[in-house]
C-alpha cells in the first residue's frame, strides 16, 4: 500500500472536503467526533459490546461469509444508544456534507445504516467492495446516491484492521480491480472518520493481531427516494423515535420524501400526511 488519503480537519469548509471527495473518492476527516462526545459515546457501548458475541447468524450465507465470525456488531444504534441517536446521527458534520453530495439528487436524504463493528483478532479483510452496490438495479451512471463513512472508535492502524481503500476507484469502470499499490489504508486517531462515496472500492481490513479489538461504526446516508440497508423504522420504532430529536427522527426516515415541488411525488405518508408532522402534533 503506497497511496496516501488525503486529510482534511473536520472543520474545514465543506468545499474542500467535498472537492476531495470528488477527486480521489475517499477522504480522512478528522476530528469529527470531539474527544468528550467519542468518550461518551464509547463508554455507552462497552458495555453492549461486552454482552455481544461475534458469532451470530445473518439473513443469508453469503452476508455471513462477508462478516465472518470474528466481529461484534452493534446495530439499531439509534435505538441502543441515546448519544448516537440525539449527538451522532445529526452531527452537524454530516448535515453539510450531506447537503452538498446528495442533496442536490433529493428531496430529503435518510440514514442507510449506522453499525458498530468491532472487528476482533483474526477477522480476515473483507471483499473489496461499493457500498452502493446494493442498489445494484439502479442503472449507471447515475448521481450520487449514497455518502459513507467509517468512524474511528478507537486508533486505526493497519495491523488492527483499518479500512483500505482505491483512491480513484469511483471514477474506474465496472470490473477493474486495484493493485495492491492501488489501496491506501486509513489510519487515523479515534473520533476520525474515512468519509467515502458510495462508488468507491473500499474494505474492512485484516486485523493481524492476536488481542486487539478494531472498534468502528460504519455510517452511512442515501437519498431519501432509495429504501435503507437497516429497517430503519423497525430498528427505532417509534416508541423510541418519539424521544429523539425532530432531525434525528426525519434521518431515521420518520419523514416524508416530498418531491412535489420540483415535479414529483411523495413518498412515505401515513394517512396522506407527513409522520414527522405527526410525531410532533401528538397523534402518531
Ligand atoms: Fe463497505
Amino acid at each position: 500500500m503506497t497511496a496516501d488519503i488525503p486529510r482534511i480537519p473536520a472543520n474545514a469548509p465543506t468545499e474542500q472536503i467535498v472537492a476531495g471527495l470528488s477527486e480521489h473518492g475517499a477522504v480522512i476527516v478528522e476530528g469529527v467526533l470531539a474527544p468528550d462526545l467519542l468518550a461518551r459515546f464509547n463508554a455507552e457501548i462497552d458495555p453492549i459490546l461486552e454482552q455481544t458475541s461475534p458469532e451470530r447468524s445473518y439473513l443469508n450465507p453469503l452476508i455471513d461469509y462477508f462478516y465472518g465470525n470474528r466481529v461484534r456488531q452493534i446495530t439499531g444504534v439509534a435505538a441502543r444508544s441515546r448519544i448516537f441517536g440525539e449527538e451522532i446521527l445529526c452531527h452537524p458534520f454530516y448535515t453539510t456534507v450531506c447537503d452538498a453530495i446528495l442533496g442536490p439528487n433529493c428531496s430529503r436524504y435518510q440514514l442507510n445504516v449506522a453499525q458498530v463493528m468491532d472487528r476482533g483478532p483474526g477477522a480476515e479483510q473483507q471483499i473489496l467492495h461499493r457500498d452502493e452496490d446494493v442498489w445494484v438495479h439502479l442503472p449507471r451512471p447515475h448521481a450520487e446516491v449514497q455518502l459513507a463513512s467509517v468512524i474511528a472508535l478507537v486508533d486505526f492502524r493497519a495491523e488492527i484492521g483499518a479500512t483500505v481503500v482505491a483512491l480513484g476507484s469511483h471514477r474506474w469502470e465496472r470490473g477493474r480491480q486495484p493493485k495492491p499499490e492501488e489501496l491506501a489504508c486509513a489510519e487515523m486517531p479515534a473520533g476520525s472518520a474515512v468519509v467515502y462515496l458510495g462508488s468507491t472500492i473500499h474494505a474492512g481490513g485484516r486485523n493481524a493481531t492476536s488481542d486487539r479489538w478494531r472498534r468502528g461504526m460504519h455510517m452511512s446516508f442515501v437519498v431519501g427516494w432509495l429504501r435503507t440497508e437497516e429497517n430503519n423504522y423497525l430498528a427505532t420504532p417509534l416508541d423510541v423515535a418519539r424521544r429523539l430529536p425532530r432531525r434525528s427522527q426525519e434521518l431515521l426516515g420518520y419523514a416524508a420524501h416530498d418531491a412535489i415541488a420540483v415535479g414529483g411525488g411523495y413518498l412515505g405518508a401515513v394517512d396522506l400526511l407527513d409522520p414527522v408532522e405527526l410525531i410532533a402534533a401528538g397523534r402518531l
